[in-house]
């Protein structure tokens, strides 16, 4: 049984890396990466897909930071269903989608966010938590719902912040630890386990 998914993003794509690895090993389940679909046109996410020889394309979706026009969203859409997926991964992509775009594919697209939700949603989960001075953050998966960084939480792994930590080793703490939680969870997906 095979289960097409297809992940989006706006950055470096370290999370898609440690997918795409995790696939080449075999250990993410029933998955298939269809793939990758960025707005940012030089993220270093599309490369990596290049690297790996999955169609990996740049989606025009207007100025960075904006919600999407109608048009724009459309167009995603129509991009994604070309890809035909059981599952959409949203993996360091940084816009909020709308009501319609989330009910076209209800169900089935997941978020990783770099805090232990519901604390420090937003754009900076990892600054906002070690400004805020927490001794333990982490990071979720969730389903996405029309509200920001909310939908039912599927799965998380906490990271202790640790007095000598400074910023930079907390997002390499917690990177580290996401680079485990979303395939594990893709694979458990896929594997109809959760
Ligand atoms: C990840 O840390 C992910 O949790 C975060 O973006 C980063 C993407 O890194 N997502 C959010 O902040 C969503 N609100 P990557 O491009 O190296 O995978």
């Amino acid at each position: 049984m095979s289960y097409p998914i297809v992940i989006l993003g706006s950055g470096g794509g370290s999370n898609a890396l440690a997918l795409l690895q995790a696939q080449a090993k075999n250990s993410l389940g029933q998955a298939t990466i269809k793939a990758i679909i960025s707005d940012v046109e030089d993220a270093g996410i599309l490369n990596i897909g290049h690297k790996f020889s999955i169609p990996a394309v740049y989606e025009n979706l207007g100025a960075v930071g904006a919600r999407l026009s109608s048009t724009a969203e459309s167009a995603l859409i129509k991009r994604i269903l070309s890809f035909k997926p059981e599952l959409i991964v949203l993996a360091g992509f940084m816009r909020i989608l709308s009501k319609p775009f989330i009910n076209t594919f209800e169900g089935k697209i997941i978020n990783l966010h770099p805090s232990l939700l519901p604390s420090f949603k937003g754009a900076h989960g990892i600054r906002d938590a070690y400004q805020y001075g927490v001794k333990v953050t982490g990071c979720s998966v969730h389903w996405v719902t029309p509200a920001l960084d909310d939908g039912p939480i599927i799965d998380q792994k906490s990271v202790r912040i640790d007095p000598a930590d400074t910023l930079e080793s907390l997002e390499q703490k917690i990177h580290a630890v996401e680079h485990q939680l979303l395939p594990d969870v893709v694979a458990r997906l896929s594997s109809g386990k959760l």
